[in-house]
């Protein structure tokens, strides 16, 4: 069975709850980075002896744009599915709906599904430090039930998921990333953009228009230029505190 990781990772904090879903999976990984612009150009077919973890940050309680556009380039020909939501601490909302209704239109079975916690990589006051050792001995439990699944064909051909249609219309917060004077235009941030929303002439600027506000940017900017309105942050993570109060749960879906 060849495996492939499906990924759409701005910040790294779903491909690290990926990296501990397919430790227990041995073998070659096959990547397919959706967090890549170019990916935006590429078609795959897959097969039905594929095995595919397809995760992605929850936005909104949806699925990102982009991974969106991206997985209707890829046939999965009958390849089967571990779906794998990631989100920092408030909610899924619909993203595993949509992702399984997407995979599913584009010929995978859905075999499985986890929502899993990490870090909130716009606000990391939430969801702080994960996932953390608790979480990784329960997301290797989670690989390690839908491992036996597969081997002894137990697994359902389209796994139930929380969620509704129509899905949670994605929000729109007018945040806008700023550039301060840091900014010595090594590109480094046009080159990274999983959308394309910066240009490598005047990586000083943003095109909000493209831009997700995945945050990759602003984290991996040497010169630490880039960053969202602070004063606008604070009032934003204050005013939704509710929403993300407690330890939310991972969630197997077998
Ligand atoms: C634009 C945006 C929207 C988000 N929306 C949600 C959300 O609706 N619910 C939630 O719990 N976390 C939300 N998050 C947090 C991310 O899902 C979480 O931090 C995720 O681990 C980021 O993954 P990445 O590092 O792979 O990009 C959002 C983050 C961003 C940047």
């Amino acid at each position: 069975m060849e495996i492939y990781e499906i990924v759409f990772s701005a910040t790294g904090r779903t491909q690290k709850v990926v990296d501990i879903i397919s430790s227990v999976f041995s073998g070659e990984k096959n990547k397919i980075d959706l967090s890549n612009y170019n990916t935006k150009d590429k078609n795959y077919e897959l097969s039905k002896d594929c095995f595919c973890v397809v995760a992605v940050p929850v936005y909104g309680g949806r699925v990102p744009k982009p991974a969106v556009e991206r997985l209707q380039n890829i046939k999965g020909n009958g390849a089967s599915a571990l779906l794998v939501a990631v989100y920092g601490n408030r909610a899924i909302d619909d993203c595993l709906l949509e992702l399984k209704n997407i995979l599913t239109q584009q010929g995978f079975k859905c075999r499985a599904a986890i929502s899993a916690v990490a870090e909130h990589s716009m606000m990391p006051q939430y969801g702080a430090n994960r996932p953390d050792k608790q979480d990784e001995d329960e997301l290797k439990d989670f690989a390690k039930k839908v491992m036996e699944g597969l081997e002894n064909n137990t697994l359902t051909e389209s796994i139930d998921v929380p969620g509704k249609f129509p899905y949670v219309k994605a929000s729109s917060m007018p945040l806008k990333i700023e550039v301060n004077n840091n900014c010595i235009k090594c590109g480094k941030c046009a080159r990274r953009c999983p959308v394309g929303a910066i240009s490598l002439e005047e990586p000083n600027t943003t095109d909000t228009k493209k831009c997700i506000t995945c945050m990759r940017c602003i984290e991996e900017c040497p010169q630490k230029a880039r960053s969202l309105p602070p004063k606008l942050m604070s009032v934003v993570s204050f005013s939704m505190k509710s929403k993300f109060k407690g330890r939310k749960e991972n969630k197997l879906y077998i």
